[in-house]
């Protein structure tokens, strides 16, 4: 299989962990006879910087061209603390997904056998975790209308849903349960919302079309407490576009680092695969970030186009650098392993896969790697 596959680094580590997922593709083309066209394009502050806008039509041209995006992080402090900032990095990343119609955002949140100790959430809560969240991601809140009044001193954000909208990103998510536990919980504030009401209406009577999935409701503060109380009872998690934002981050802990968990946004015709990591300006150019969930979103990409087998190799190649060790900081106190070295030796795994545990993982350990 060929596939174009647009490269969108972005800012703060962006760079640094979309070239250890590179890397991880460039084993997988190697390994299993697929071939990858590479094109990198700028997005986010980096963009700004150059063009004066954060997604430039050519960066916008060559993703809709690709078959795939792979994101690195976007965003830069010298814009957050800004209020008056008339353009921000993020926008670049809102509008790509708006004009990809990226509609549905997929994010895994497991817990690792060999991490259990680095959430601070108990060992047996935490322990067999494994659900998706699926976020709508081209709606409500973040896309609604936008107010302010001429004195600076009121503002609005329109929280506004269709049924089409909400339906799309159903009918995958009870897919997807089908295949998994079975069971959809749809995260919502029918409460107090009026939108959520209408995502509860349209939800339960597409429900009726999956019989064999168990459809169940949870308020998002409820929502919020259950998944750290017990995020075993979760096999998949839909929700509206801020919702899924805010619980995605705090899936994250169960997995033990934000800097494992990847993520797919597909559409009718686009797919962007990025870590659900920020862009971690502190760490930028210091090697230390962690790249597992930007190859992990290969992984995911793998998925998509239907390469099971490679995608597994990526994951298995993953789980060996969790279990031995060869990880970054964030997973291991005065770890010696940089960004460069742990993708170097997930890519070197992917090659010699079934070489299991024996391989290479001293010229690892003296900083010798020499894949690609
Ligand atoms: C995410 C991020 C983005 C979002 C930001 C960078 C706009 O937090 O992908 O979760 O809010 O969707
Ligand atoms: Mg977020």
């Amino acid at each position: 299989m060929t596939l174009k596959i647009a490269l969108l680094p972005g800012d703060g580590v962006g760079p640094e962990v979309l070239a250890q997922a590179v890397k991880c593709l460039k084993a997988v083309e190697e390994t299993f006879n697929q071939h990858f066209i590479f094109k990198e394009a700028p997005v986010g502050a980096i963009a700004m910087d150059k063009t004066g806008v954060p997604l430039p039509d050519t960066t916008l041209t060559l993703c809709k061209e690709s078959d795939a995006v792979l994101f690195g992080a976007i965003g830069d402090p010298k814009y957050d603390n800004d209020p008056d900032a008339k353009v921000r990095p993020e926008q670049g990343l809102l509008q790509l997904r708006k004009e990809l119609g990226l509609f549905a955002n997929i994010r895994p949140v497991l817990s690792h056998p060999t991490l259990l100790d680095k959430s601070p959430l108990k060992k047996e809560v935490i322990s067999g975790t494994d659900f998706v969240i699926y976020r709508e991601l081209t709606g409500g809140i973040y896309f609604g209308e936008k107010k302010l009044n001429p004195e600076g001193t009121i503002a609005s954000d329109l929280c506004e849903y269709s049924e089409n909208e909400i339906s799309r990103i159903a009918h995958l998510a009870f897919k997807a349960a089908k295949g998994r536990k079975k069971k959809l919980t749809l995260v919502d504030k029918a409460n107090v919302l009026e939108s959520s009401r209408l995502w509860r209406k349209v939800v339960t009577k597409i429900g009726e079309s999956y019989p064999e999935v168990a459809l169940d409701f949870l308020f998002v503060d409820n929502a919020a407490m259950q998944i750290i109380l017990n995020p075993k009872q979760f096999d998949v998690v839909l929700t509206e576009n801020m919702f899924g934002d805010i619980l995605s981050d705090e899936g994250s802990v169960i997995g033990g680092s934000i800097g494992l968990l990847a993520s797919a946004s597909i559409g009718e015709e686009n797919a962007l695969f990025e870590p659900i990591h920020g862009s971690y300006p502190q760490a930028k150019g210091k090697d230390i970030a962690n790249p597992i969930a930007s190859i992990l979103s290969v992984a995911m990409l793998l998925e998509h186009f239907g390469l099971a087998e490679e995608a597994w190799a990526v994951k298995k190649a993953v789980d060996k650098s969790l279990k031995k060790g060869i990880v970054t900081l964030d997973l291991k106190e005065n770890s010696q392993y940089g960004t460069n070295q742990v993708g170097d030796f997930i890519a070197h795994n992917i090659v010699d896969i079934e070489d299991d545990f024996r391989m290479n993982d001293e010229n690892i350990d003296l900083g010798k790697s020499t894949i690609i």
